[in-house]
């Protein structure tokens, strides 16, 4: 099946209601329309698989359902095999491994996502334009902060993709920062 992106977003609004849920999914989105644009991929179909990728998490949580439930159903409706693959390749416990760039992104900019936005809201501003990149790898070691946040799985994402980890940080930040308003952020 062909899937448009409003569709995409249709499904993301019936599945998930908490505000935090949609701004992450949001957020990747963001993060993976920037890197389908810089790798010359098809941006609409990034931003489907980054938009979509938790779609469960908020019924089914656990790591027996999540994201076995969301690619199940993403399954019973059509959906490209390839962005059920994608989905289900960015838990590490799926065991489904990561081969294309498209899933290797997504993995890698996922948690980073989270941590980033743990980044803004402490900013008075609550902007991205405020975040150093420098500074977000430093609070990469502060352990108390962001806490649920992986970071090995930060790392292990830029060195997957072959991206020096301060760039990849730079690029996502970037990339949030120009969609900030949209995604709630950016307002004293
Ligand atoms: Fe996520």
């Amino acid at each position: 099946m062909e899937v448009s992106y409003d569709e995409a977003k249709r499904i993301l609004n019936e599945w998930i209601k908490s505000d935090a849920l949609l701004k992450h999914s949001f957020g990747v989105e963001t993060a993976m329309r920037a890197y389908a644009k810089k790798y010359g991929e098809d941006e609409e179909s990034w931003a489907i698989v980054g938009l979509l990728h938790d779609l469960d998490y908020e019924k089914h949580p656990t790591k027996e359902e999540h994201p076995f439930k969301a690619a199940e159903y993403l399954k019973s409706i059509d959906f490209p095999p390839f962005m059920i693959k994608a989905i289900l390749s960015h838990a590490s416990y799926t065991n489904v491994p990561r081969e294309t760039l498209l899933e290797k992104t997504l993995f890698a900019v996922d948690e980073l996502v989270g941590f980033l936005f743990a980044c803004a809201y402490v900013q008075p501003d609550k902007s991205f334009r405020s975040v150093k990149a420098e500074s977000v790898k430093k609070k990469l070691k502060d352990k108390a902060f962001a806490r649920s946040v992986n970071r090995e799985e930060i790392r292990e994402g830029a060195e997957t993709l072959g991206i020096d980890l301060l760039e990849h940080i730079e690029f996502v930040r970037k990339a949030l920062s120009e969609n900030e308003e949209k995604l709630g952020f950016g307002k004293i």
